[in-house]
């Protein structure tokens, strides 16, 4: 079968190449899930891979198969599955377990091991191909109603965690009733953060660059919150007319606005940095005031990656909600579709060249 692969440590090397059909009992113990792929979603980890910037073969293989964001109808199931049946609609995590124990207990994004497993990233082949199998622990469920949000399913796995650490972690509070939110960046996990955050009842700014008007702003707007152009009102203005944020999502891709973030957290607030930057870029930061009043305000920084189950369960429930509160907006980051794993070139020019492209995404099969 096809699939389409890049060779690790050599930029731009991404090619269509063939895989072995894949056996539901490759998972021995009878819990397979062999899986049809239908669409796979692409983003900057994608074009960073590209660019050989990060990324490992598996062991053995000197090509990786991309693709982490999948979307797919169960074709077979092993004899012991019990959550998904033939013809449901499903997606698959992404990381898979390593040696530790908080990877031996389900919560493999927080592997304390340097090594870690990805499909489509690092280790692992990833689902831009037309069929995978995998133990049915890994993959997930997605109702009918919600298949028209299809390869949405895993950038909401990474908003729905960084925002359910965010609330886990402040449990150190007696009480903690965070009232005003700022989302640094309108991408996907920026959008799809301002989703979940109003709908846990905050007041959300959520800020870029470009002018009011864009799809994205459209978007902001379509879930409630307010889009603010950094352009026209910097984050000090915004800050002096409504206050400091109980909670920041930083998911720009810059780490200088990320690092700038810190000026704007309220007392005993937190900032989530979600961004995967894998540059080398240096920024000059206040490092005395930030310090100061960070130790003054009891002020936390997280870092989040990656996803485990819960975090894509819990964020198809918000992207169920989301339908109902805000019915079709969610729909609109979908912008960018193209048919058929031989256009890959396509597919990444999109994904590298179209500034206005929101989610490029591969039609694998109908
Ligand atoms: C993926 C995550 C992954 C991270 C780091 C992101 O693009 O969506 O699942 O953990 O990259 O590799
Ligand atoms: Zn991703």
């Amino acid at each position: 079968m096809k699939a389409i692969a890049v060779k690790p440590g050599t930029p731009n090397s991404v090619h269509m190449t063939e895989l072995p059909q894949p056996q539901i009992g490759d998972i021995e113990d009878g819990t397979g899930v062999l899986v049809r792929v239908l669409k796979v979603g692409v983003d900057a980890t994608d074009k960073e891979i590209n660019d050989a910037l990060y990324g490992n073969a598996p062991a053995g293989c000197d090509f990786l198969t991309i693709g982490h964001e999948c979307f797919g109808v169960v074709e077979e199931v092993g004899e012991n599955v019990r959550r998904v049946r033939v013809g449901d609609l499903v997606t698959a995590t992404v990381r898979r377990p390593g040696g530790s124990i908080y990877d031996q207990i389900g919560t493999y994004d927080m592997t304390s091991e340097e090594v870690y497993y990805e499909r489509g990233i690092n280790l692992r082949h990833g689902f831009m191909t037309e069929y995978f199998v995998d133990a049915e622990e890994y993959i997930v469920k997605i109702p009918v109603g919600l298949s028209h949000l299809h390869v949405l399913m895993e950038p909401m796995s990474c908003a729905a965690k960084a925002i359910g650490q965010a609330y886990e972690v402040q449990q150190r509070m007696k009480v903690w009733r965070p009232q005003r939110a700022f989302v640094m960046g309108a991408g996907q996990i920026g959008l799809l953060s301002t989703l979940v955050l109003k709908l846990r009842g905050l007041d959300v700014y959520t800020m870029a660059r470009s002018a009011k008007g864009t799809l994205n702003s459209e978007i902001v707007e379509g879930f409630e919150a307010t889009y603010v152009s950094t352009t026209e009102t910097d984050v000090e203005t915004l800050v002096e007319q409504v206050g400091k944020a109980d909670l920041i999502v930083d998911a720009t891709g810059s780490s200088a606005v990320a690092f700038d973030s810190m000026r704007h957290l309220g007392h005993n607030g937190v900032l989530v940095w979600t961004s995967v930057t894998g540059g080398d870029r240096r920024c000059e930061v206040s490092s005395d005031e930030v310090n100061m009043q960070w130790v003054l305000g009891n002020k936390l920084l997280l870092g989040s990656v990656n996803a485990n189950r819960t975090h894509f369960e819990a964020g198809i429930a918000d992207l169920a909600l989301g339908e109902v509160m805000y019915p079709g907006v969610a729909q609109r980051i979908l912008t960018n579709p193209v048919d058929g794993l031989e256009n890959y070139q396509e597919l990444m020019r999109l994904l590298v060249e179209d500034k206005q492209a929101l989610k490029v995404y591969m039609n694998v099969a109908q």
